[in-house]
């Protein structure tokens, strides 16, 4: 079954210059040639849906007038998302400014711009009502987010990918079904939400400076995780190489391997996994049967410069995940 999917958030063109590490403050460095593509996480996520992930998806944004704006549209459409409820403004389009060093890693800052001005009007809450999943990240403004998670319909998934991390509201987690987070983001999020839980509780409860905190990345995930599902059914914890950890209240959670791959650039990996995970739950998969195909989905990406030109289709995905199935 093709799932329907609706993606509400960012899109910001990338300004992308390899590195060989990233800078620190007040140092100046020389990098490579400066690469402009498509990126922000929501146009990043609703390209791995629909290219990677086969679903069904609409992409509710702000772009802006401009130059960068066109880019975006054409990479959106290209992968086949409907951006027909994709909104222009007078604010310049988003753009991140990325550095990647020699492992693959990056580092990103965001200037918003439109992402600041993304509306859920009449046509957009119809869009999302009628949508098996809707996913939102955390780059355009949380009354946007809790806007698009009033028009879902009941039974229908509202997902959060918690990226970039900021402080979320007590009263803001009851809307969500499901919660997608790196390590990092994980951390920061369980230290909210056991603030919250108050008195002497511990702020971190897997920082280094507590004897008790378990080492090894996928022991710290499950124990974050377990700190979150007092907060929100359910939680993956990606984790790069170490793979990802999926956690539902009332089962035992799951822990799925990586893929080996050759990192050349991280950027967007997640949010193909993000992507792909919601096509794949809209189109009727478990949370773990979605989150395995995300898995390869992202290693993929990884494997590619570039947030959404790395987004690999769903063909590629299925020969990766199925080697011994292909003619
Ligand atoms: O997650 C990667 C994305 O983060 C980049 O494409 C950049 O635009 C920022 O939104
Ligand atoms: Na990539």
């Amino acid at each position: 079954r093709r799932g329907r999917v609706v993606v509400v958030g960012s899109a910001n063109v990338d300004l992308v210059v390899d590195v060989p590490r990233h800078p620190g403050g007040g140092e100046t460095i020389l990098g490579g040639d400066l690469r402009r593509s498509p990126g922000g996480k929501g146009a990043n996520q609703a390209v791995a849906a629909a290219r990677a992930g086969g679903a069904d998806t609409t992409f509710v944004g702000a772009l802006g007038r401009d130059e960068s704006g066109e880019l975006l549209l054409a990479s959106l459409d290209g992968a086949g998302v409907r951006t027909d409820l994709v909104g222009r403004t007078a604010a310049p389009t988003g753009t991140a400014l990325i550095t990647v060093s020699p492992d693959g890693e990056n580092a990103i800052v965001v200037a918003p711009g439109a992402n600041a001005h993304v509306r859920i009007g009449p046509e957009q809450a119809e869009r999302i009502g009628a949508a098996d999943v809707v996913l939102t990240q955390l780059e355009i403004p949380l009354d946007v987010v809790l806007a698009a998670g009033a028009a879902r319909r009941p039974g229908a998934v509202l997902a959060l990918n918690a990226a970039p991390s900021r402080d979320l509201p007590d009263a803001m987690w009851a809307a969500f079904d499901l919660l997608i987070v790196n390590e990092h983001e994980a951390r920061d999020l369980a230290g909210e939400a056991a603030d919250a839980a108050g008195a002497g509780a511990p702020v971190d409860p897997t920082s280094p400076a507590d004897p008790a905190a378990p080492t090894d990345p996928v022991d710290a995930a499950e124990h974050l995780a377990a700190t979150l599902l007092a907060r929100v059914p359910a939680v993956v914890v990606t984790l790069g190489g170490a793979g990802c950890l999926v956690a539902q209240r009332g089962s035992a959670p799951v822990r799925l391997a990586a893929p080996r791959v050759d990192a050349v650039d991280t950027t967007g990996a997640g949010d193909t996994f993000c992507g792909v995970l919601a096509a794949a739950l809209a189109g009727g998969s478990t949370l773990v049967d979605a989150a395995r195909t995300a898995s390869f989905a992202g290693a993929l990406a990884v494997t590619r410069p570039g947030a959404q030109d790395a987004v690999p289709t769903a063909d590629e995905v299925a020969t990766f995940a199925h080697p011994e199935q292909q003619p």
